[in-house]
């Protein structure tokens, strides 16, 4: 092993030059990644900078975990207060801590009332690190209401969920996914699950049985190619899970916290779910930390003492960073930011579109847009887009997918729509 290395260099953390840092993963890191050829050493605001001080907009904005920009300066410092004045560090679950206290109270009312069928009791919230652990608190949640509440035979519970869905990647939630790269050779797999085509609310009616109860949805679909489902269709699922007792879960983790220009994404279509998971920009991007939040009553009959947890789920250091991005999400106005600049922005590149070549079609909402192209290989696109200082990549493999930080300016879109041009209208 080598020696530690240097840190807090001016360029990023080392001095170790680009192609050790290459080595570095390639000889040490599972390679369960495609990576562009890019070695961030710092990333502030919308921008990412490498070794030689090259700047690049990122338009990923880590899929939606840096809706903020990078390093905040008011969830940085938070963070930093926290570190500074010892009261961040992981503590076991058997104590009481305020930021978790304080962050519990405002999470559960920055959402609506879920479930508003069981009552107005308000919202709780089960606290965890990456999305896919909430989604899993979800699949928990679904079952065991479908047990004691539906009385449906343990074991037998099943989730209505749908085709190219992204939750994420545990051996459970990979088992539901439509796509063979996430789970051949990982068997036996989670059953329990029915996969109907996104959109398609006849077949969703056809999925319902005794034992279904709940159905588990994205409300638009990110990894799945930057789908938008066709209007009414939340609705009927919402119509769906009324009139069949189940619940209605929306995974937001990806296209909540302002991205498609509302608070949640759901709200396109007027529904309030039974119970929603937040992830990635819910702590601006700086810690892991999602939630899965349902009405009150659900909650207390769900999960009792010993029958979920997490050493660091809702630890002080992420609820401090979770208060701060969700103070800064009401401050900066992010989710009415993102619907105004996103349609500005959508305008100008179906402009694009109109006289490309290349594009099949452009679709979106808020900042959160797909550029679909004829040829199905988006990744040679976003290559080049990669040349002229744009971090952008594919989503499914045709769509080029667009979603910077939400608090992009108009001189950052200039920029992003000049190099679009170059490479669409080539
Ligand atoms: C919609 C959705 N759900 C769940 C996840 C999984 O989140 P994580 O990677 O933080 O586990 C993602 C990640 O991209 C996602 O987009």
């Amino acid at each position: 092993m080598t020696a530690l290395r240097k840190i807090y260099s001016f360029n990023g953390f080392s001095n170790e030059d680009d192609k050790t840092i290459f080595n570095l993963e390639e000889d040490y890191g599972a390679h369960h990644y495609e990576r562009i050829n890019l070695v961030v050493r710092q990333a502030k605001g919308c921008w990412l900078t490498d070794e030689k001080g090259n700047n690049y907009l990122d338009c990923l904005a880590a899929y939606s975990a840096a809706n903020p920009g990078h390093h905040h300066p008011t969830i940085t410092g938070a963070v930093m207060d926290a570190l500074m004045g010892n009261y961040a560090s992981v503590l076991s679950n058997v104590v009481y801590t305020d930021p978790l206290g304080i962050f519990l109270s405002e999470v559960s009312q920055f959402a609506p009332q879920m479930a508003p069928r069981f009552g107005n009791h308000g919202n709780k919230v089960l606290p965890k690190n990456g999305g896919v652990e909430s989604v899993d608190t979800a699949i928990k949640a679904m079952r065991y209401f479908g047990y004691k509440h539906k009385l449906i035979e343990d074991g037998k519970q099943e989730i209505i969920v749908f085709d190219s869905n992204f939750h994420g990647r545990t051996i459970s939630v990979v088992s539901f996914s439509t796509s063979r790269k996430y789970k051949e050779g990982f068997g036996p797999l989670t059953p329990g699950f029915v996969s109907v085509e996104f959109g398609n609310l006849e077949a969703v009616k056809n999925a319902v049985n005794k034992n279904t109860c709940g159905i588990l949805v994205e409300p638009m679909q990110g990894e799945g190619g930057m789908k938008i489902p066709p209007k009414g269709f939340l609705k009927g699922l919402r119509e769906l899970c009324d009139s069949h007792d189940l619940m209605l879960v929306c995974d937001e983790i990806q296209v909540g916290m302002g991205r498609t220009g509302r608070k949640f994404c759901f709200e396109h279509e007027e529904i309030v779910p039974d119970g929603v998971i937040l992830g990635k920009a819910l702590s601006g991007g700086l810690i892991p930390l999602s939630v899965f939040i349902t009405n009150a009553k659900l909650m207390d009959m769900i999960f009792s003492k010993g029958s979920e947890g997490s050493t660091f789920g809702g630890y002080p250091l992420a609820c401090v960073a979770g208060i701060a991005a969700l103070r800064v999400f009401e401050e900066e106005n992010l989710a009415e930011q993102a619907a105004r600049k996103g349609k500005v922005l959508k305008e100008r590149i179906e402009k694009i579109a109109e006289k490309s070549p290349h594009v099949k079609e452009v679709r979106g909402q808020g900042l959160f847009i797909g550029i679909e192209m004829n040829n199905g290989k988006a990744m040679e696109f976003c290559q080049k887009l990669l040349k002229l200082g744009l971090i952008v990549n594919d989503s499914h493999g045709h769509t080029i997918r667009i979603s910077p930080p939400l608090v992009i300016n108009e001189q950052e879109m200039d920029f992003m729509i000049e190099q679009l041009e170059k490479v669409l209208l080539d």
